[in-house]
């Protein structure tokens, strides 16, 4: 019987698909912003885990109440260290304690943080809270800046190292819903490209941010109408919606040295969107 089983156990690892290329192998990373199983981050704590990284997991002290994170961290045998992204001082904390668990410097950072009050309080554009709006952008843009210095100031990255940030189409085009995000996302792309000079010519250190489909997530589906949104950007994408677990693909090459020479670029991961004026599929749509 447990001859039978282990025969079992052995037949059914090997009809399973080996995802893992070693791609991170020996990296050590920092991941804000996995929440629960949906989150973005999620996935790349997943894959990086599965592609032979270590790392710290980070959230908002607020989001460890949800408890889900601690599952995340025995999965991908990872510590937890708390950090308001918009506070310095837990990010040299932060810092200070993850090249202390890990053992030396920083190789990768996801930051995949996105919040804003005047959307969550369904404040239109043209009636923003402007305390909120400082909120959406010191918690949606800002952030990336205090991060780059912070690990800068601490000098807590490698040479080579790879900071990659979660970006929308927004940034560049009007979505009238995506309301001040918008505004934090164009922001963090133009962050990314200034840091990137600054902290490319210091230390070799590069920043990209990736510009990902519309994804059903917490922080996606706050936005109003996302259902209908997320089927409009699908009929118009030749290849459809990205899904967060090729997002997260996308970041892995992002942290390896497959991708070295790549820095200060906004990569969009969105299945043809941004290139496309319009498909059959939204044309059909019309004129009945
Ligand atoms: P999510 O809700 O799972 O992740 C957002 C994270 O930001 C959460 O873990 C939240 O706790 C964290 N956060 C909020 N305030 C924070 C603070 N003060 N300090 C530290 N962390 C804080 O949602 P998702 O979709 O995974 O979002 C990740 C990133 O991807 C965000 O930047 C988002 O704007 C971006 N993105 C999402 C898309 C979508 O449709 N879901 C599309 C394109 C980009």
């Amino acid at each position: 019987m447990q001859e039978n089983l282990l025969m079992y156990i052995s037949i059914f690892e090997q009809n399973i698909p080996n995802m893992s290329h070693n791609l991170l192998k020996g990296k050590k990373g920092i991941i804000f912003g996995a929440l629960n199983d949906m989150s973005i981050a999620w996935k790349v704590a997943e894959r990086a885990h599965e592609e032979g990284a270590t790392f710290t997991l980070t959230n908002a002290p607020i989001a460890m109440r949800m408890g889900a994170i601690n599952d995340l961290a025995k999965k991908t045998n990872s510590k937890v260290i708390p950090a308001d992204a918009t506070s310095v001082e837990d990010l040299k904390n932060l810092f200070n304690e993850s090249q202390e668990i890990l053992g030396g410097k920083i190789d990768f950072v996801l930051h995949s943080i996105g919040m804003s009050p005047n959307v969550r309080k369904k404040k239109k554009y043209s009636n923003l809270n402007y305390e909120w709006y400082k909120k959406t952008l010191d918690v949606s843009a800002m952030s990336l800046h205090k991060v780059l210095q912070v690990s800068s100031d601490l000098d807590a990255m490698n040479e080579w190292g790879s900071v990659v940030a979660l970006s929308y189409i927004a940034a560049q085009r009007i979505f009238p819903d995506y309301n001040d995000m918008a505004d934090a996302k164009s922001l963090l792309e133009s962050i990314t490209r200034s840091f990137g000079y600054h902290y490319g010519t210091s230390r070799k250190v590069r920043i990209n941010t990736i510009s990902q489909s519309p994804t059903v997530t917490t922080a996606g589906s706050g936005v109003t109408g996302f259902d209908k949104f997320i089927d409009f950007s699908e009929k118009m994408s030749p290849l459809g919606n990205a899904g967060s677990l090729d997002c997260a693909n996308y970041c892995i090459s992002m942290f390896s040295d497959l991708t070295k020479y790549v820095t200060m670029q906004n990569l969009f991961h969105d299945g043809g969107f941004s290139s496309t004026g319009v498909t059959e599929a939204v044309m059909d749509r019309f004129g009945e």
